[in-house]
């Protein structure tokens, strides 16, 4: 299968939806926790571990960093929610952003929900889900850092979001071991069908 991540580039980073590239085509934005692994599952679509910034420090991403992907597709990665450290200030103008990104971005197709497989579905998770309800935008749920636990692990994990996500289904990756990018590659893809 042709990798149709493979030529992304970094466009910009933005603290202002005003200052955004044009809302034309369509737009994946990825979400979830900080340190969920958000910058390195971008980097692993792409196959390319220069492209997003990614760090053991929480709070790496500090803007909205919109990604080309083809002229028509865009990936757009988010600070991570529930980083303490962030100053109220600073979390005051993230959720205006996010608010302003999500109600008035016409090419936002679906939002890519990132979640450590060890610490899955949080309060600030199920937040966002909602948040994404509210805003008419569907969401993909992934569990990262897969290498991290037993396949029974992983097979438990699975299971119980699952049920607790009314059985829609969840993507389990790993950006060490490179595994479930094509699957989430497909899902991404259908959104574009
Ligand atoms: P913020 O930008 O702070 O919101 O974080 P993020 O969600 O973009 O996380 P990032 O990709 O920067 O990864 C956080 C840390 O987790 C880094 O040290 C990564 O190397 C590590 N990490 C990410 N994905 C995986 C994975 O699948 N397996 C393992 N073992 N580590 C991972
Ligand atoms: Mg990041």
């Amino acid at each position: 299968m042709q990798n149709i991540f493979a030529k992304t580039t970094f466009m910009q980073g933005v603290l202002n939806i005003n200052k955004a590239p044009p809302d034309e085509g369509c737009e994946f934005v990825l979400a979830g926790r900080s340190n969920a692994g958000k910058s390195s599952a971008l980097n692993c679509l792409a196959k390319n571990k220069k492209l997003a910034r990614t760090s053991k420090t929480p709070g790496r991403t500090t803007e909205i960093n919109f990604f080309k992907v083809t002229d028509e597709i865009k990936l757009v990665d988010l600070p991570g929610y529930g980083f303490s450290k962030m100053s109220l200030d600073k979390k005051k103008n993230l959720d205006i952003l996010l608010d302003n990104y999500f109600s008035l971005r016409q090419s936002l197709r679906a939002a890519i929900i990132f979640m450590d497989i060890r610490h899955p579905l949080k309060n600030s998770d199920i937040q966002m889900m909602e948040f994404c309800n509210r805003h008419g935008v569907p969401f993909i749920s992934v569990l990262t850092k897969s290498d991290k636990v037993s396949s029974s692990g992983i097979s438990k994990a699975t299971k119980d979001i699952e049920e607790k996500l009314d059985s829609q289904s969840v993507i389990v990756t790993s950006s060490k071991n490179d595994e479930g990018f094509d699957k989430l590659s497909k899902k991404i893809i259908k959104f574009l069908e």
